[in-house]
Order: structure tokens, then C-alpha cells, then sequence
């Protein structure tokens, strides 16, 4: 009898044990419920909801085909639509107060091949699952004491406070750099898997000098003189993780010592408001992926892409149905 109860207890441990090792899951309807509050901007995205459609090329200089089999990786070029937005719920919020800038890209390699980069600021985010990023939200929407609390109970999060500590807020999105957080992999033709982060870096390319604006759309009225005047470039920088380097976890850094590779650069030309612009109608999910690139383990990219389906949802539904208010789009 004594040796049943132990064999059902051991059982239940092991069934239970997978359970309760993962934190507990948060649905997409209750981010996009904390994120979008109290904004009431039918039609918009629930998160980033100031932006603005930009568009252009990718030119690739080859140096990835190795790594990955993706279309766009071999020399050419690629155009994309994309959309560079802030942080945020609100689409008439003052540009520079912001505390996060982001780029997202939708490429269409051979008319095939889709690919949805969605991009911010910081190089690591300050939590590694679901779960943990909710309760930061809350926090963030409770004030500086609630998430200088949230940091002290969550160590995991010192790489992202280190990168904030010393982040300088520029006044152009063409002066930012914006990452990809999250990892991939590059998937090449003997199916070898190199775990990767990119970055997209200002290349300074025919630097143009633009007014300096002030005010509340102070970075996007800037990049639309900037682009005025000339083209703004990136250069696409790959980041190789080592072995010993946890490519599900978007918290950690990896040693700056890590190989590199630039594959090409990333030309912005065009700009448009979001408001009917080719931007609008894109769901930049992280997990759009084309052959030759595939998803990490990382428990954020299934949330990403489980929310951003649900904001999409949301606001076509709005758009469809003619709910848009006015905001500030471009
Ligand atoms: C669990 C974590 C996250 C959640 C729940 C989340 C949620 C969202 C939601 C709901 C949207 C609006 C989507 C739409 O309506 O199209 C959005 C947009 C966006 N997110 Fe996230 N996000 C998360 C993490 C991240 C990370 C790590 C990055 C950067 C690597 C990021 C970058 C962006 C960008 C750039 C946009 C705007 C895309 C656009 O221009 O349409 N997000 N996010």
C-alpha cells in the first residue's frame, strides 16, 4: 500500500514537474488588453501606434549566402516596405519623449520569400519570458518606483539597464540603432544552424544635415526632410553566438568579442503617412520568416507573434468597419 502511494506520488511530480517549471502563460488578448489601457485610437496598432511607411532596397553584398539559404542573402537586391514608429500606445504621443524608436522591414525576396523584421532600440530586452515582460508593462504603466522595484526583483534584467545607463537618445531615426532582441537561426544548404542577432547601424552614408527639430513630431518631420534630401542607410550586422551563448534568452548579451558580419545595407528612399500607406496593412510578426532563416526557442517570439495577430485583428476590423479616428500619422 505504502509502495503504491509512493509510486502515484512520484507520478504526479513527474507529470506536474514540466507544468510547473514554466512560468504561467499570458494569452495575446491579455497583452494587447494591458497595452493598448485606456487609448482609445480605433484603427491603430495597440503597441508603436505612431509610425510612419517607409520604403527602399536592401543591397546585399553576398556575405551570408554561405549561412543562409534566404534569397535575399545572395549579392542583389531586395526591396522592402517597412515602418519606423515609437514606442507606445498612443499615435499623437510627443516623439521625443519615448523611451524606445523602432524599424520594422517587410521584405518580399522573388516574390516568394517573405520576411517581417520588426526591430527596437535596445540590443536586450529586461526580462526572458512572457510572463515577466507583462508584469514590466504593468509596472512601466505604474510609475518609476513600481519598475524600479520590478528591476530590483528581476536581476536578470542588469544588461538592459546597463545598455539604458549609458543610451543616448539621438534626434534622428537615421542616428539610431535598432536590434533584433530576439534570436534566429541562419539555415544554410547542409541545414547547419548559426544562432544570430542582428542590428541595423547608421552607415553614414552622404550624411545630409537637417534642421533640428523640437515639438511633438520632431523625429518624423525630421526624417522626412532628411529623406528629402538624400537616402538613409544601415548596415545589416549579423552577430554570431558561440556555443556556450543562450540564443533562447533576449535578456543576455553576448560577449562584444562574438563574429560579425555586415551583409549588405539597408537603404531607406520613400517615406508615407501610415494612415492608407503600404505599411498600414502589415502585420510585422517576427515569425514570418522565409527558408534559410528559423525561429529560436525563445518563448517571447510566440508571444510577439500571438499579440501582433491579435492588435492586427483589431484594428482591420476598425479599419473595415470605418471606426478610424483621427491621429497624427505622419
Ligand atoms: C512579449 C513581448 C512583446 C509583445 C507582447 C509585443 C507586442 C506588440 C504589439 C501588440 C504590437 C502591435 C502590432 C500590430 O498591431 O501590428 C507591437 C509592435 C511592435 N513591436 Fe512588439 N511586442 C513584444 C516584444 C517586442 C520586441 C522584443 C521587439 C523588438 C525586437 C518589438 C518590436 C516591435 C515593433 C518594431 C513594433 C511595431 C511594428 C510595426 O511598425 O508595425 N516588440 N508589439
Amino acid at each position: 500500500m505504502l509502495k503504491m502511494t509512493q509510486y502515484l506520488s512520484a507520478l504526479l511530480l513527474l507529470i506536474s514537474a514540466p507544468v510547473l517549471a514554466q512560468a504561467p502563460t499570458v494569452t495575446a488578448q491579455q497583452f494587447v488588453d494591458l497595452q493598448q489601457g485606456d487609448s482609445d485610437y480605433p484603427g491603430f496598432r495597440r503597441a508603436h501606434a505612431k509610425g510612419m511607411c517607409v520604403s527602399g532596397q536592401f543591397i546585399s553584398n553576398g556575405n551570408l549566402h554561405s549561412y543562409s539559404t534566404a534569397a535575399m542573402f545572395e549579392a542583389g537586391i531586395t526591396p522592402f516596405v517597412g515602418r519606423v514608429s515609437i514606442a507606445g500606445n498612443n499615435p499623437n504621443a510627443p516623439d521625443l519623449k519615448a523611451p524606445v524608436r523602432s524599424f520594422a522591414l517587410s521584405f518580399n525576396a522573388d516574390n516568394t520569400q517573405q520576411w517581417r523584421v520588426a526591430m527596437n532600440t535596445p540590443p536586450v530586452m529586461a526580462v526572458s519570458n512572457p510572463h515577466d515582460f507583462y508584469q514590466q508593462i504593468i509596472a512601466i504603466k505604474a510609475g518609476p518606483k513600481a519598475i524600479a522595484e520590478f528591476f530590483a526583483a528581476h536581476p536578470e534584467s542588469e544588461d538592459f539597464r546597463v545598455w539604458k545607463s549609458s543610451y543616448m537618445p539621438t534626434n534622428s531615426f537615421a542616428h539610431e540603432t535598432y536590434h533584433s532582441i530576439n534570436a534566429f537561426y541562419l539555415v544554410n544548404e547542409n541545414k547547419e544552424h548559426q544562432a544570430v542577432r542582428w542590428a541595423m547601424k547608421p552607415a553614414n552614408v552622404n550624411p545630409v544635415s537637417v534642421e533640428r527639430f523640437t515639438g511633438e513630431n520632431a523625429l518624423f518631420n525630421e526624417l522626412q526632410q532628411r529623406l528629402a534630401n538624400a537616402p538613409v542607410v544601415f548596415d545589416w550586422e549579423f552577430t554570431l553566438a558561440a556555443p556556450e551563448d543562450d540564443e533562447n534568452n533576449p535578456a543576455k548579451s553576448w560577449p562584444n568579442t562574438r563574429q560579425k558580419i555586415v551583409a549588405g545595407q539597408v537603404v531607406i528612399e520613400q517615406w508615407q503617412a501610415q494612415t492608407g500607406g503600404q505599411c498600414d496593412d502589415i502585420n510585422f510578426d517576427p515569425l514570418v520568416l522565409p527558408s534559410g532563416i528559423q525561429a529560436t526557442k525563445d518563448p517571447i517570439l510566440r508571444a510577439r507573434s500571438a499579440a501582433y495577430a491579435e492588435s492586427y485583428r483589431r484594428r482591420a476590423i476598425e479599419s473595415l468597419t470605418g471606426q478610424v479616428k483621427e491621429g497624427r500619422d505622419d
